[in-house]
């Protein structure tokens, strides 16, 4: 263990192996743009998890991290010190493969409720621990918790016990796993240092690395409302974590996806969750069915994929057959029933989903012109969807289970002038006036059909990803 001598500028640790390592000397060594050793990035993680290193000088650290960026040596060491910053999960117990789902975030993104069962019922344990809504992108346990009971915070023993009887849970971050960046991610939304490849990674990474995955699939968004703004940017993400998990001893795989428009037909806690059964119900919207083709094909895939590493398929293609065969069978619908029972939940408002839905205020918005749906401002949408009531202004506020939009055509879509495009649930009345402008702002139409982009652009895999990066070091970048 290292030797601590408090005082806030003076922080020093003492190893036998190493110099003494002063706080302040980390921070001007990266703001002058070096790179840091690992026991270096050891030292501040643990000072971060303690408590022993001062609020501002972990700030500044991790401004010049962001302004200067991190190597990927640097990147490394950074995640295997966050992963080791608390407990390790350990699924061995539990006789299969662990296997989990990761998504970058997005609009509309309910893969996760529909991988972690479709992946359970073809044999694979899924302990998944998921996010908030962050930004303008919702979050899993945001949707979770619209069903009345449902508890995310579980002890590591009732996660391990959900399981066992389940094969998948879905719970929220422990305090034992990762607790340095529990402290480091709240700093950095605070301090404008969130969009960072390194600091994304480790923080993604040092959470799924504790649970004790065998396999990773990690979902990347790309378009105008994926977080990094260029594709290059998502692509170098992509690559940075499939190679980071892969030397942490986690098979892994990245997905650079489409969020150029959000993803399915409903954006808010409950109507997801609804859009979700009525997925592993095998039903389609009655309306227009291809308005969530492309959930239904992206669960199948990263669910084939996980299928895949978590050793029930010998390629993807077939874990995408054997996913299809539980959704189509009804048993990844009888693992998520099971596991909202298991974890205090009731499933069955499912049954009563018109009933329970009671939004405060409803409006729909209708196309004011006659043409193709050309464009749509993914991030805009994201705001709209928020600021109708179903995320927080502020950390820790509630959200409304029953805010959000229910879209009735897609990018792509010819419609005529007079057609609802969407239905917006509000809070209040008074909610819907900005994200009705947001909306009517964030859709653009055109005379020709757009180009219409690939679902799933690129995948990494360890080689892939590796090849990805000494190119991109080669080039300098
Ligand atoms: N999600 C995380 O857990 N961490 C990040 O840095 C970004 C998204």
């Amino acid at each position: 263990m290292p030797t601590m001598q408090s005082g806030a500028m003076e922080t020093e640790i003492l190893s036998p192996d190493h110099d003494p390592i002063h706080v302040i000397d980390l921070i001007r060594k990266k703001r002058d743009g070096q790179a840091l050793d690992a026991p270096e990035l050891k030292f501040l993680v643990d000072g971060a998890a303690s408590g022993a290193i001062p609020l501002e000088q972990l700030a500044a650290w991790l401004m010049a991290a962001w302004l200067r960026g991190l190597s990927v040596d640097e990147t490394r060491a950074l995640t295997l010190a966050m992963r080791d910053s608390g407990e390790r999960f350990s699924p061995l117990r539990l006789g299969k493969k662990a296997v989990d789902k990761h998504s970058s975030g997005g609009v509309g993104d309910k893969t996760s409720i529909l991988v972690a069962p479709l992946a359970a019922a073809c044999g694979c344990v899924v302990p998944m621990i998921s996010g908030r809504a962050l930004g303008h992108t919702g979050g899993t346990l945001d949707k979770l918790e619209a069903i009345p009971g449902y508890r995310t915070e579980l002890s590591l023993s009732e996660f391990e016990a959900v399981l066992a009887r389940c094969g998948a849970s879905i719970i929220g971050q422990t305090p034992e796993l990762a607790p340095a960046d529990r402290v480091l991610y709240a700093l950095r939304d605070r301090t404008g240092t969130v969009e960072n490849p390194g600091l994304i990674c480790a923080s993604i990474l040092s959470k799924k690395l504790a649970a004790g995955l065998d396999g990773l699939v990690l979902d990347v968004k790309t378009g105008s409302g994926a977080f990094l703004r260029t594709y290059e940017d998502s692509a170098y993400l992509a690559a940075l974590m499939v190679s980071t998990a892969e030397a942490a001893g986690t098979r892994a795989v990245a997905l650079l996806t489409d969020m150029d428009q959000p993803l399915g037909c409903a954006a808010g806690n409950w109507i997801e969750l609804v859009e979700s059964v009525e997925l592993l119900r095998g039903a389609r919207p009655a309306e227009r069915p291809e308005t969530n083709f492309d959930l239904r094909e992206l669960a199948l895939i990263l669910a084939g994929w996980m299928v895949h590493l978590g050793g029930q398929a010998l390629t993807p293609e077939a874990g995408y057959t054997r996913a299809e065969q539980a959704l189509m069978d009804g048993s990844a619908l009888r693992i998520f029933f099971e596991m909202i029972e298991a974890q205090g939940g009731d499933a069955s408002v499912f049954d009563e989903r018109a009933r329970f839905h009671k939004p405060g205020a409803t409006q729909v918005v209708e196309a004011w012109r006659s043409g193709y749906i050309a464009e749509m401002d993914t991030t805009a949408v994201g705001w709209a969807v928020q600021r109708l009531g179903a995320g927080r202004e502020k950390a820790d506020e509630p959200v409304d289970p029953h805010a959000g939009i229910r879209f009735h055509a897609r990018r792509g879509c010819c419609v005529e002038a007079g057609r609802p495009l969407a239905t917006l649930y509000a809070t209040t009345a008074a909610k819907l006036a900005e994200p009705v402008a947001l909306l009517r702002r964030a859709i653009h139409f055109s005379e020709a059909p757009p180009h219409a982009g690939a679902l799933v652009s690129r995948i990494f895999a360890r080689q892939t990803a590796e090849e990805y990066l000494r190119k991109r070091m080669g080039a300098g970048q």
